[in-house]
């Protein structure tokens, strides 16, 4: 059953989404209606049966709900909570434990009774857990069913743990953790290999019985997931496809998780443009992938026939916009990324003016720099630039444990074949090895522990730095304070890591700051270490002449690429280039072979970085330019 949708522009959407500007304003408009729902209730003297979810999706939702609670009188007296799932086996009191994470960001904070609190219990015998699953589902049925049931997504487009093969009329059960589901619960418990194998969850017929069903979904590392649970055909390799045979459901999203939907990623598909130079390029180069030719090939009947005839209409003959669109991305393409000396840079990403620019390139880990654009950074030297790096945070939580054990008994041993006294350092290797031997999963490290991490991660960044070609006093260790602060608080202020970034600024006067921009981290650093600079730089203009000429690259590379249409400066790399930006990787020996934390990308970072680059050099060529072997790619921010 297809929903009948008058609106063009959201012809490809199979359900109802509602998006909002950011997550703040659509948690504050869920919780509205869920104390909606609450209020309705009490007038009448009912309960208010709420089916309630985990993960980050919710938690301002939550925050929301307390400050009702607090703030306007909202009362929870009346409401019984089912929680869709909890990990199989799990203490009530572990960490990771879901009713733990209930209390913690609600149930504490607001006047619910404890006895009409559901979650399913992750300390039953295997032979007890059927029955178990059997009563709360009856305990559902035998209230009434759900008045509204919030869901978050995960990655493997599973709703509650109903992960890919379950079935439309499953109840709640016993489940088995798909392996994206683990690695994206690895952080929470401190390795993949901690993360349990199984799961209680209520099942896609348990959720589908809710009166509402409100699915919730932020950022753009969902934005994937979200359009084919929304534009993708009904199938149990996407569970949150169900939700399309609902008449009770809706999708609440920011912008950044609705991107990907046809009317924001490719909407001439779906309703008359406004065109401008910067949409044309991205529906060329989507129409040359689509048909798998060069620009400069596309003809008339490939834009006829591809949803982009307005265009050809428009702007036509379609050869011109082919030769414009081709012309614009041939000027990306530049060996000189600090600018041409003594050419004509009026078609160039870069000034050329000064010819010997002071650059200032940000790395929010001590390997940022090289893996997401070593060769460049190579280049930037080779040419004569006044380059600096600044490491912005010491990167201290991915060294292995082991590692430090090797660097100490080298200390030991070095200071004992000088000739010093070691008992000392002989006592504090036999603490840290205690510690370990005793370590649990995701445990804070001692602090002699984490300064020897911060100091292996130091000593490799200088080698790889000095392998680009810089002298040690343009190499900076920052250690901004958040990164450890973070660890142990939820509200972090970055005041003093922004003012520590601004006086860096102040002594280099860059022409040229880079800045990682992917900001799919799985960790949240790089957005972190970016918002820092824009921060930084924005105070800045109001004081200091220089930053008027100080441009802002950002990078990408170690977590994913930009988007072949919104690249502004493409730097190419010939083979030997690359091998010797792969050298500069290879200095940073603790994140070889395998990361602490890899993300769910299981490649190492040397190989993921040649592939990305050359992915882009590939994906170049195949639009007709240059065949390159690899291209590092940026785009201006304009702050
Ligand atoms: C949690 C749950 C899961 C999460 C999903 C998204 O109770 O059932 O389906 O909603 O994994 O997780 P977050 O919100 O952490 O991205």
């Amino acid at each position: 059953m297809s929903r009948l949708n008058l609106l063009e522009e959201t012809r490809f959407e199979k359900l109802p989404v509602s998006i909002f500007a950011d997550k703040e304003t659509a948690s504050k408009a869920v919780a509205a209606r869920i104390a909606g729902i609450i209020r309705v209730k009490q007038e009448k003297s009912e309960h208010a049966i709420l089916g309630l979810a985990t993960g980050v999706t919710p938690l301002q939702v939550y925050a929301e709900l307390i400050r009702l609670h607090k703030e306007e009188g909202l009362s929870f007296k009346n409401v019984i909570t089912f929680n869709l799932d909890e990990y199989y086996p799990m203490q009530p009191g572990a960490e990771q434990s879901y009713v733990r994470f209930m209390h913690e960001n609600l149930f504490d904070h607001i006047d619910i009774d404890p006895v009409n609190v559901n979650i399913p219990n992750g300390t039953l015998s295997p032979e007890e857990v059927n029955e178990f699953c059997l009563q709360y589902e009856k305990k559902i049925s035998d209230l009434g069913g759900l008045d509204v049931q919030i869901l978050g997504i995960g990655r493997t487009g599973h709703i509650g743990f109903n992960e890919p093969g379950s079935a439309p009329n499953s109840g709640t059960r016993v489940v088995t953790l798909h392996d994206l589901t683990r690695r994206d619960a690895a952080h929470d418990f401190g390795g993949k290999e901690n993360v349990p194998v199984k799961a209680i969850t209520m099942g896609v017929g348990t959720i589908f019985k809710a009166r509402e069903i409100i699915l919730m979904a932020w950022s753009g590392k969902k934005a994937p997931i979200i359009r084919k649970a929304v534009e993708g055909e009904i199938s149990s390799d996407v569970p949150a496809t169900y939700l399309q045979l609902s008449n009770n459901v809706e999708f609440v999203l920011d912008q950044d998780a609705a991107a990907d939907l046809t009317r924001f990623n490719t909407p001439w598909l779906v309703k008359d443009m406004v065109w401008d130079e910067k949409n044309i390029r991205k529906a060329v180069i989507w129409l040359a992938k689509a048909v798998n030719k060069p620009i400069l090939k596309l003809t008339e009947e490939d834009y006829n026939n591809n949803g982009m005839a307005q265009l050809a209409t428009e702007q036509g003959p379609v050869y011109d916009i082919n030769i414009r669109i081709f012309n614009a991305v041939q000027h990306t393409i530049t060996g000189w990324p600090g600018g041409k000396p003594n050419a004509d840079d009026s078609q160039r990403p870069e000034r050329r003016d000064p010819a010997k620019k002071r650059v200032l390139l940000f790395s929010p880990h001590p390997d940022d720099d090289v893996i997401s654009m070593g060769g460049t950074f190579i280049r930037l030297a080779d040419h004569g630039h006044d380059v600096h790096v600044a490491y912005q945070t010491s990167g201290n939580t991915a060294v292995w444990d082991d590692d430090v054990l090797r660097f100490v008994e080298f200390a030991i041993d070095f200071g004992a074949a000088q000739g010093q006294d070691t008992t000392d350092l002989k006592a504090l290797y036999a603490e840290m090895k205690a510690f370990f031997d005793e370590k649990t999963p995701n445990q804070e490290d001692l602090k002699e522990i984490q300064r020897v991490k911060g100091l292996i991660r130091k000593g490799e960044a200088i080698a790889g730095a000095r392998y680009a070609g810089l002298p040690d006093d343009h190499i900076h260790f920052m250690d901004l304070p958040f990164y450890d602060r973070a660890k142990k608080q939820k509200k972090v202020s970055y005041e003093d890591d922004i003012l520590q970034t601004m006086e860096l600024l102040k002594e280099v006067k860059p022409h040229q700051v880079y800045a990682a921009g992917d900001f799919a981290d799985p960790h949240g650093t790089h957005k972190i270490c970016f918002n820092i600079i824009h921060e930084a730089l924005k105070r800045l203009k109001a004081t200091e002449d220089w930053i008027a000429d100080c441009w802002l690259w950002l990078y990408r590379g170690a977590w994913h690429e930009f988007e072949i249409h919104e690249i502004e400066m493409a730097v190419p790399l010939s083979p030997q280039e690359v091998e010797r930006k792969r050298m500069a990787i290879f200095k940073h020996q603790s994140q070889k072979d395998r990361a602490v934390f890899p993300g769910d990308d299981s490649r190492e970072f040397w190989i993921r970085a040649e592939d990305r680059t050359k992915e882009t050099a590939r994906a170049y060529n195949q639009l007709g330019l240059a065949e390159y072997e690899a291209i590092e790619a940026f785009v201006r921010f304009h702050y």
